[in-house]
């Protein structure tokens, strides 16, 4: 596969096949991915990878805990406390998208929050990942995470899977600090499902939309 190809198959995977990922596959693409960038080479990027039975025993204590737990609370804000144009316009036209996508109204709150649960069952892919870092990383370093992540995504594509990166395990963080049980001082940036698409469910035909060209980008000399 190109890269061309895989960057323009990339997608938000939010339904997925039970087809099993092949173990020693993931292992060889979770330490390719790590030849991303990271600036002073300090590869920040710590990941656990749940499968098989961890991730079920993991999933099953989630669900009870989901039951009795409030909306849980993350340890980082993750999105700016007021969100300005034209961020906020974005944000909200993809989240009405996916609700059309499935024939959720906008307006059926409970049936939005009940679909945003299945976050936590990482969309019932075969194989969750939790992204932390240390704490003493900052915002230079909290970037690497992304080189990490978006190359992780792309060898994905290239082996026929998929995934879809999840800041919404942040708010659990507690709960995957005991299954993952992180070195001292390291927080959990996301989790990221990962598995091969159920290419019939509606949510998987969401096709995100990026502003133009020159709403982002300036060129001078070229
Ligand atoms: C760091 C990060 C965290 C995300 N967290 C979530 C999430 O918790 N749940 C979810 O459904 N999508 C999540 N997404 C997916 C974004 O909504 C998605 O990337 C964006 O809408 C663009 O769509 P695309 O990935 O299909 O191109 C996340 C993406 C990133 C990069």
């Amino acid at each position: 596969m190109k890269v061309s190809d895989a960057v323009a198959s990339r997608m938000s995977v939010r339904a997925f096949l039970d087809t099993p990922v092949d173990g020693a596959l993931l292992r060889r693409i979770v330490a390719e991915a790590a030849r991303a960038a990271s600036g002073g080479n300090l590869q920040p990027w710590v990941v656990h990878v749940l499968a098989g039975d961890p991730l079920r025993d993991f999933l099953s204590r989630m669900k009870l805990r989901l039951a009795e737990a409030g909306p849980g609370e993350t340890e980082f804000p993750i999105y700016p406390p007021s969100l300005k144009e034209p961020y906020r316009s974005r944000r909200f036209e993809i989240g009405k998208q996916m609700y059309d996508c499935m024939g959720i109204a906008y307006e059926d709150k409970s049936a939005r929050l009940a679909w945003l649960a299945n976050n936590y069952a990482f969309f019932g892919a075969p194989v969750g990942m939790f992204c932390y870092v240390d704490r003493d990383m900052g915002a230079a370093q909290w970037s690497d995470l992304g080189m990490y992540l978006a190359t992780l995504a792309l060898l994905l594509r290239e082996a026929g899977l998929d995934c879809c990166f999840q800041e919404a395990w942040a708010r659990y963080h507690p709960e995957v600090d005991a299954a993952v049980a992180p070195a001292p001082g390291h927080m959990l940036f996301c989790g990221v499902a990962i598995g091969h698409r159920d290419p019939d469910a509606p949510v998987n035909g969401l096709q995100s939309t990026r502003a133009p060209l020159d709403e982002f980008a300036t060129f001078r000399g070229i």
